[in-house]
């Protein structure tokens, strides 16, 4: 298998969803529990990549599929040498998304599903306030498409769960898929026979 190293399976976790959905949030919680589990993990956050990889793209549909790709291939790269890659970037485009899906042969599509107008109620960062007044152009969702996944591996109503729970359900796939292995809870050591 490809990705497998001596560092263990590397894998690409996408979070693809509007902005103040909880990408980062969730990304945020799955990246402390990789590390605890002995993952070697990078982070790539669009917020981030755009002040550095991606500075100077904007929000046009041609810049957002330039700062998609290059998401892609650095996720394929460290993917490929034993990371996990956890990517958090709105990623509103189905095409490309599927795009970059085929480049990388583990990765694994987490839509994170939260109604526009609970994303607006919460406008973390105050930008869906702009949008709707018109001072933010090509807002996603808002005066831009978001095209959600036909069919991602795992789809997070955050609406209706609190960050952890959805953590949870991520590592949860991660385990089922192999990519990490389950914590042995109380239970099963207590199974175990003594001496
Ligand atoms: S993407 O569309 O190219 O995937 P990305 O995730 O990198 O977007 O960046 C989205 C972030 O940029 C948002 O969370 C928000 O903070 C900011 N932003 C600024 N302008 C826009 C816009 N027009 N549409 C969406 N996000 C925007």
């Amino acid at each position: 298998m490809e990705n497998e190293t001596r560092f263990g399976r590397g894998f690409t976790l996408w979070f693809t969803g509007l902005s103040g959905s909880g990408k980062t949030t969730i990304s945020e919680i799955v990246e402390k529990e990789l590390r605890e589990r002995d993952h070697r993990v990078e982070v790539l956050d669009g917020d981030i990549v755009r002040t550095n990889l991606s500075e100077g793209l904007g929000f046009s549909r041609e810049d957002r599929n330039i700062n998609i790709l290059r998401i892609g291939f650095v996720a394929h790269l460290l993917s490929r040498n034993g990371v996990a890659v956890i990517v958090s970037a709105i990623s509103p485009y189905k095409e490309v998304r599927d795009q970059v899906r085929r480049r990388i042969i583990d990765f694994v599509e987490v839509f994170v599903d939260c109604p526009l107008e609970v994303c607006a109620k919460r406008d973390v960062k105050g930008f869906y306030e702009k949008a709707f007044e018109g001072e933010i152009k090509q807002f996603t969702g808002v005066s831009d498409p978001y095209e959600p996944p036909a069919a991602p591996d795992l789809i997070l109503k955050t609406d209706q769960q609190e960050p952890h729970e959805s953590a949870r359900k991520v590592l949860e796939k991660l385990e089922f898929y192999g990519y990490v292995s389950p914590l042995l809870g109380i239970e099963e050591y207590t199974g175990l026979p003594e001496g």
